[in-house]
């Protein structure tokens, strides 16, 4: 049994603004997706680092990345929605996994670059022992509102109970490629497993792992990486 990881980038971050695709913005001196690949480079127990990048992608730095190491292998298969990115990863390391049956597969955003070693660690050691796999995520701290327009509450929605799924999620590949061709059309791993009826393990992180979506977030990440030590 081994444990890999995928990195879903193959995305535009139309959000972000700009030409150039917020995976590839510079972040603390490297393009943002290094941070997120080193840090999984980086865990021990992880054999190999798959980045999924749209079969068209112009920006990917070569050689910076190689410097990463041995473990980083580039599959240029993206596909239009993040979960075909991922379904299309899957397939694409199949015959490279070393056992079918119970390799695990780590899936992170691209643009969570604050990952630690650490919160992965601890990911693995809840998780190694739940079939039904499990996610990073956080309680959400604020009153919810839902709005009927844009700017107009429709209800008010309990939080209790209401956790913020992050990444890394950690599944059985073959189970979430079953989960994957069941459900296509989900934001992330967890919905395609719970599509299935299985109930993924919550693993508390923190919210330093935030996903880069506005340029705001970029500032941010920039300060929580400067300041590792103090947070
Ligand atoms: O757009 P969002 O922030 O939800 O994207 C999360 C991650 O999924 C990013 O790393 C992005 O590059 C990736 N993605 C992808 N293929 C897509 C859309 C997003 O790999 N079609």
């Amino acid at each position: 049994m081994s444990y890999y990881a995928l990195v879903p980038a193959a995305g535009s971050g139309a959000r972000m603004g700009g030409e150039t695709p917020k995976q590839y913005l510079p972040l603390a001196g490297r393009p943002l997706i290094w941070h997120s690949l080193a840090t999984l480079c980086a865990v021990p127990a992880i054999t190999r680092v798959f980045v999924v990048l749209a079969p068209d992608d112009r920006w990917w730095p070569e050689t910076e990345m190689n410097a990463l190491g041995p473990k980083l292998s580039v599959l240029r298969c993206g596909g239009e929605l993040r979960a075909l990115s991922v379904a299309n990863g899957l397939r694409a390391m199949t015959g490279m996994l070393s056992d079918i049956d119970n390799d695990w597969v780590l899936v992170h955003d691209a643009a969570r670059p604050c990952l630690t070693v650490a919160q992965v660690e601890n990911l693995i050691t809840e998780v190694a022992d739940d079939n039904a796999g499990g996610l990073l995520a956080v309680p959400v701290a604020d009153t919810l509102k839902r709005a009927h327009d844009s700017s107009r509450v429709l209800e008010t929605v309990p939080r209790e109970g209401l956790w913020q799924a992050q990444t890394p999620q950690m599944f059985r590949h073959h189970l979430l490629l079953d989960g994957l061709d069941f459900a296509p059309q989900v934001t992330d791993e967890a919905s395609a497993v719970e599509a299935l009826g299985l109930s993924p393990r919550l693993v508390m992180s923190d919210v330093t792992n935030l996903k880069v979506t506005y340029p705001l977030d970029l500032q941010l990440a920039e300060w929580i990486l400067a300041n590792r030590r103090a947070v």
